[in-house]
């Protein structure tokens, strides 16, 4: 009863925002990062404020897309429609925060990429977490659900490790973890635990 009377008037509320709302509000951390680099705010480093930015965005859509469908089962808050608006906006961010290590950290020095694989082998965290969300955005649409029956939901598993490895990625390349990564930590965690139990 209780659980209704805050799931209810959301579920209401949001039925009426279309999907495209959530694509357009998922570009504002990408503009926010265009705005802090041309007024000059992004840092003294640009390159690793750039970079950083956008390896948090994506963390905040893979994680926030992990939590649609307990949010459902323990509040009754409903947004199953807007999951795969926000994965594909995690990938989206993940992309940029792949390109801007090649484009903007490496300077497009392709003899540079293994030496700082070596160098900093939690990037291959990062890539292998990449790796396993490109079959996930080229499945996210409804061709593809149909034609793929139930492998979909088990192709689409691969979730959980692409974002376990997003995580340890974070949380090495930080060296000493901060409390900001034991909380990060602990969200991901408490969601594989839910997913578990089915929850
Ligand atoms: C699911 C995939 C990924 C996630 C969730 C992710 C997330 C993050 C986060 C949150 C940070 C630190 C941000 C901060 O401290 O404020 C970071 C750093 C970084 N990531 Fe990723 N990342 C992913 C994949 C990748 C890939 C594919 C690459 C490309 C090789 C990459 C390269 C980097 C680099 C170069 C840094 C900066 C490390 C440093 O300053 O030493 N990441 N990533």
């Amino acid at each position: 009863m209780q659980m209704n009377m805050i799931s209810t008037p959301v579920n209401r509320a949001t039925r009426h925002v279309p999907t495209w709302i959530v694509y357009l509000a998922g570009l504002i951390p990408l503009v926010w990062i265009v705005w802090l680099v041309l007024s000059g705010g992004i840092g003294v480093d640009p390159v690793k404020g750039i970079e950083h930015r956008l390896g948090k965005d994506a963390l905040w859509f893979l994680v926030g897309g992990l939590a649609i469908t307990p949010l459902r089962r323990l509040t009754g808050i409903n947004l199953i429609r807007y999951r795969r608006a926000i994965g594909l906006l995690g990938f989206f961010y993940v992309a940029l925060h792949l390109l801007a290590w090649v484009v903007l950290d490496m300077a497009l020095l392709w003899g540079q990429l293994l030496p700082d694989l070596y160098r900093r082998p939690y990037l291959l965290f990062g890539i292998a977490a990449f790796v396993l969300l490109v079959p996930l955005a080229l499945t996210s649409n409804k061709a593809s659900i149909r034609k793929l029956g139930r492998n979909w939901r088990r192709l689409h598993m691969l979730v959980y490790p692409a974002v376990i490895l997003g995580v340890v990625h974070y949380l090495w390349q930080m060296k000493v973890i901060t409390q900001e990564g034991w909380i990060w930590a602990g969200v991901l965690t408490l969601f594989l635990v839910l997913r578990l139990f089915r929850v």
